[in-house]
């Protein structure tokens, strides 16, 4: 039996009088890709901010690698290997490719200066690691596409060498070719062993690399399916007319 990298029991969650997640529970496997999918407010960024400690929960169970945590804030969770790309990116767009990759942690030399050749050599490195094609390191990032821009954010969260990666709406902008070499680099990304949660509206996507998809409605689980054995349409059913599934789904147990 393989421990789960992460998984989620119960979370609740609520904003106010808002209910955002009702007894959520998601499960994600080394090296896997996790499709999560539902309507506009189903939770579904929610759930990954309570995962990265970005918003704290009203109750439930986190675990990693079978051990619970409470992340305080994104920079627990990142220093526990967990990393996501936010739909904005947050980069800086005056500042170069190199420097956004490091932001905030440009290397040393003496503990003072910052070591320029180290760090665009290491920004190259991760590029490549990535195998996305940015031009040049020293391009201001505000230059860039939207697509290469968001090759810069994800380069800077693998420079972290995190085990679990969570992309949310990483394609809603993206033209055919980004959307593309984006599916490639997670794909790449899987070999090399992270695991990753991706939240799109596009099903086309996640069924093009994803293992398993998990539908949220109104903040609730409402199935739960591996890719290999459902279709698109299938899955749009359950976004439109799912119905709240009590405790762990089949195909949660299958995979235990
Ligand atoms: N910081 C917040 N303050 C108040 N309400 C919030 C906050 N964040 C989320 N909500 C509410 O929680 C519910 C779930 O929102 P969430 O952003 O998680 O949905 P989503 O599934 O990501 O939707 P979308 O597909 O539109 O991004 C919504 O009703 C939303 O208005
Ligand atoms: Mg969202």
């Amino acid at each position: 039996m393989t421990t789960p990298i992460i998984e989620m029991h119960n979370i609740t969650k609520t904003f106010g009088a808002v209910s955002a997640l009702k007894k959520v529970n998601l499960r994600l496997m080394p090296s896997e890709i996790l499709g999560l999918v539902g309507d506009n407010s189903a939770g579904k960024s929610t759930l990954m901010k309570v995962l990265t400690g970005a918003y704290q929960r009203d109750s439930g169970e986190v675990l990693l690698d079978g051990q619970p945590t409470h992340f305080k804030s994104p920079h627990e969770s990142r220093d526990r290997g967990i990393e996501m790309i936010y739909q904005d990116f947050a980069l800086c767009g005056n500042m170069d490719v190199g420097q956004n990759i490091f932001l905030s942690r440009w290397p040393k030399r003496f503990g003072f200066f910052v070591d320029r050749p180290r760090m665009y050599t290491d920004a190259r490195a991760v590029l490549e690691r990535l195998k996305v094609d940015v031009n040049s390191v020293f391009q201001r990032v505000e230059s860039l596409s939207g697509g290469r821009q968001q090759s810069v954010a994800i380069a800077r969260a693998i420079s972290f060498n995190p085990r679990v990666v969570i992309f949310d709406e990483p394609t809603a902008n993206l033209s055919v070719v980004a959307t593309d070499r984006l599916l490639q680099t997670m794909t790449e990304l899987k070999r090399q062993g992270v695991a990753q949660i991706i939240i799109s509206h596009r099903l086309t996507d996640i069924f093009e690399v994803g293992d398993r998809i998990m539908v949220l409605k109104r903040g609730e689980n409402v199935g739960e399916r591996y890719i290999a054995e459902t279709t698109e349409k299938k899955v749009l059913e359950l976004i439109v007319s799912g119905t709240p599934e009590p405790g762990l789904s089949p195909a949660i147990l299958r995979s235990v």
